[in-house]
This record gives C-alpha cells, sequence and structure tokens, in this order.
C-alpha cells in the first residue's frame, strides 16, 4: 500500500527522530514515554508491515494511558476501532483501516470528532483523507534483526518538536 499524502513535497512532514526498539519491551516502554506526553486531539499514524509491530505499540500506549498493565486491548483488525476510556477523562481511539475501502468511511467511523476530543491510534493510515495527514504523527515501523524494530517519527517540526524532544529523553 502506498501513502501518497506524505510523500507528496508539498507537505510539511519531515523526519523528527530515529531510534532503535531492540525488543517488544523496548518498544513497550517507548509507547509509554509516548503514552504520558500525547495531548488530546492527537492523532497518531502507525505505519509499516503487517507484523512490524504497530498493534504492540499501541497495546502498550493504551495500557499505560489506562494505567492497567494487564488491560486487554485487542487487535481492531475486524472491529475497525476500539475505544478506551483512561483515568484522566481522555478517550483513546485505537482503528484499524486496513479494510477500509473508501476514506469516507473514516467519518462513519466517528474517527472525525474523536480527532478533536480523542487520541487517535490508527493503523494502515493510508486510508485516511489525505487532509489528516498535516496534523498527523506519524510513527513508521521497520522489522530489523532479532527482534529489533526501527522507529522513524515525522510529522510537522512545530506541531511535534516539543513532544518528540520529550519522548526522546
Ligand atoms: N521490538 C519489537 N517491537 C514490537 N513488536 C515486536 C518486537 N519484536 C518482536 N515483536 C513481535 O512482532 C509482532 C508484531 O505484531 P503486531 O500485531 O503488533 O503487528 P502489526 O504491525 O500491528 O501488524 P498488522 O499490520 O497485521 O496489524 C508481535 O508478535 C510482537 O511480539
Ligand atoms: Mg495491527
Amino acid at each position: 500500500m502506498n501513502k501518497p499524502s506524505i510523500q507528496d513535497p508539498t507537505m510539511p512532514n519531515e523526519t523528527l527522530l530515529d531510534l532503535v526498539c531492540l525488543s517488544e519491551q523496548d518498544t513497550a516502554a517507548f509507547a509509554a514515554r509516548l503514552a504520558a506526553h500525547l495531548e488530546t486531539g492527537s492523532l497518531v499514524a502507525l505505519t509499516g508491515d503487517l507484523g512490524a509491530g504497530k498493534s504492540t505499540l499501541a497495546r502498550a500506549f493504551i495500557r499505560a494511558r489506562l494505567e492497567d498493565d494487564e488491560a486487554e486491548v485487542p487487535s481492531p483488525t475486524f472491529t475497525l476501532v476500539q475505544t478506551y476510556d483512561a483515568p484522566d477523562g481522555t478517550e483513546v481511539w485505537h482503528a484499524d483501516l486496513y479494510r477500509l475501502t473508501d476514506p469516507e468511511e473514516v467519518y462513519e467511523l466517528g474517527l472525525d470528532e474523536a480527532r478533536d476530543d480523542a487520541i487517535c491510534l490508527i493503523e494502515w493510515p493510508d486510508r485516511m483523507p489525505e487532509s489528516w495527514w498535516q496534523d498527523a504523527l506519524e510513527i513508521t515501523l521497520e522489522i530489523g534483526d532479532a527482534g529489533a524494530r526501527q522507529l522513524s517519527l515525522r510529522g510537522d517540526k512545530t506541531r511535534w518538536s516539543k513532544l518528540v524532544a520529550e519522548v526522546a529523553a
């Protein structure tokens, strides 16, 4: 699948941080740092091949936000969207758009309002309307050797550089 919008040179998105997570625990620790700093009204676009770790990262993020290491966080592959209520009053939406055939379907799922009122973690975001990329923090996962994952964070520098500095620290 391609992501035409993110490759469009007119888009403001640029690489903000590259890091390697050597194990699933490393990825979970990164996700927990992200969860500690990400504000309501944020959209995270999780890209990467099948099995790259998008759901694993999202699960760790949600558990951190729910303050519950054991919380059930099923992959939204079939339900398309799962929502969670965090103790701080924030809603977290976890979506997998792999099965969407038309970008307009995101409106039926309620994702448009959730972009403003909640935190949205979106797998297979190439199905999103193109304009949504402008606000998104994109996290790409690439499979490396022996359980390692290369993570690359991209987004509009003005919007995301403070968060990225906090997460990288
Ligand atoms: N460093 C790592 N970070 C994340 N996952 C890892 C890592 N090392 C191994 N894994 C394993 O890789 C798999 C990632 O699966 P996951 O379902 O998260 O992928 P996905 O990107 O969501 O795939 P899909 O596109 O099918 O939704 C899990 O089995 C996880 O245990
Ligand atoms: Mg997944």
